[in-house]
């Protein structure tokens, strides 16, 4: 603990609840132990990042050699499964990277490179699901005479305001998430986050990145925020002392912005993670009901699946999630034909 009395940022309290030594992060079970992404809700995630791979292969000229890096790779489930769905003519010229805090798993498919971070040169897919919103950042809060302050958080997840926010955390909310003076209101400062996938991006030579995340856009930002944990299966009340998952959704289009460098050619998009996976062909439609007397087995498995598709497309649910799309030096390969 740091600062007066163990009070301090959210952002240092989560980056040690997180990823210190006993960090959440590092504990044996994984992400997949406390809660359910896209990628082990269906292996037709998986299936639809594999054709975006293919379509950037395609925009590539196909290279002879082939990026894959799955960013913040959790177990390495997605990359593993990317993997195996991939032709093979694609797959043999695909390097394959998994980028992670946590340790390596034992028994990892061989051809996956492991590693603390991206390669510094990308010529591919740079791919991270649910990264951004565990990238730790500050909170900030209205106080009664109006002043925008930092929120100090205790081990034990009791609050209480600090000093007022300044520099470039300010100059962040100001052009991001303006905080209108109404005491209680709250903001999550997404600069880290920015800087990060800033970063990230700067990697890729000649592809894409993607992230993925629970989001929102300066057009309608959270009034309270959203920071909040998980722990096995449940939300629960955030409380950094490595116990639970923090996190916060990601202000996506602030993201974009400083992943696109000045003079870039190629836009970002932002898109709805079930226009995404129409795109690239998951749609959930049911398959026709006269397979079932000519083939039930393949009936059952194509309805199994349809209920897969739905489950990733779902309104309300990894349906909303937001596609960020940041090309670089390629054409957006899920643009709609024109
Ligand atoms: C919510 S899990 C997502 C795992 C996986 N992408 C999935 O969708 O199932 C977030 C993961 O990001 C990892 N992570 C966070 N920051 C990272 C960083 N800077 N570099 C590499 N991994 C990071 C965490 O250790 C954790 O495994």
């Amino acid at each position: 603990m740091t600062g007066s009395g163990g009070w301090r940022g959210w952002r240092a309290a989560t980056q040690d609840a997180l990823y210190g030594t006993d960090g959440f992060y590092r504990r044996p079970e994984g992400p997949a132990g406390h809660f359910r992404t896209s990628v082990h809700a269906s292996p037709l995630f998986a299936g639809a990042v594999a054709r975006l791979l293919c379509e950037v292969d395609e925009a590539l000229g196909r290279p002879a050699s082939l990026d894959f890096v799955d960013m913040a790779a959790g177990r390495g489930e997605l990359v593993t499964a990317v993997l195996a769905a991939l032709p093979a003519h694609v797959a043999a010229r695909t390097r394959a990277y998994a980028v992670e805090i946590a340790a390596r798993p034992a028994g990892l498919d061989r051809r996956v490179e492991w590693l603390p971070e991206p390669p510094p040169e990308v010529t591919g897919l740079l791919f991270a699901n649910e990264w951004l919103d565990n990238v730790p950042v500050e909170v900030a809060e209205v106080d009664p005479a109006g002043t925008v302050r930092r929120v100090l958080v205790r081990g034990d997840g009791a609050e209480r305001l600090g000093e007022p926010v300044s520099g470039a955390e300010a100059e962040w909310l100001a052009r991001w998430w303006p905080l209108a003076g109404e005491e209680g209101l709250r903001a999550e400062i997404g600069l880290p986050r920015d800087t990060a996938w800033a970063s990230a991006v700067a990697r890729v030579r000649r592809g894409l990145a993607v992230a993925v995340d629970y989001a929102h856009t300066a057009d309608a930002r959270p009034p309270f925020g959203t920071l909040t944990g998980y722990r096995e299966g449940r939300e629960t009340t955030p409380v950094p002392d490595g116990s639970c998952d923090l996190t916060t959704h990601v202000a996506l289009d602030a993201c974009a912005q400083a992943g696109t460098p000045a003079h870039s050619p190629s836009a970002p998009r932002l898109l709805s993670q079930r226009e995404a996976l129409h795109a690239l062909g998951v749609t959930g439609a049911r398959p026709p009901l006269a397979l079932a007397s000519t083939d039930p087995a393949a009936y059952v498995r194509a309805l199994a699946s349809a209920g897969e598709a739905a489950e990733l497309t779902a309104a309300g649910g990894l349906g909303d999630f937001a596609w960020l799309l940041q090309p670089v030096g390629i054409a957006d390969p899920l643009a709609p034909p024109r």
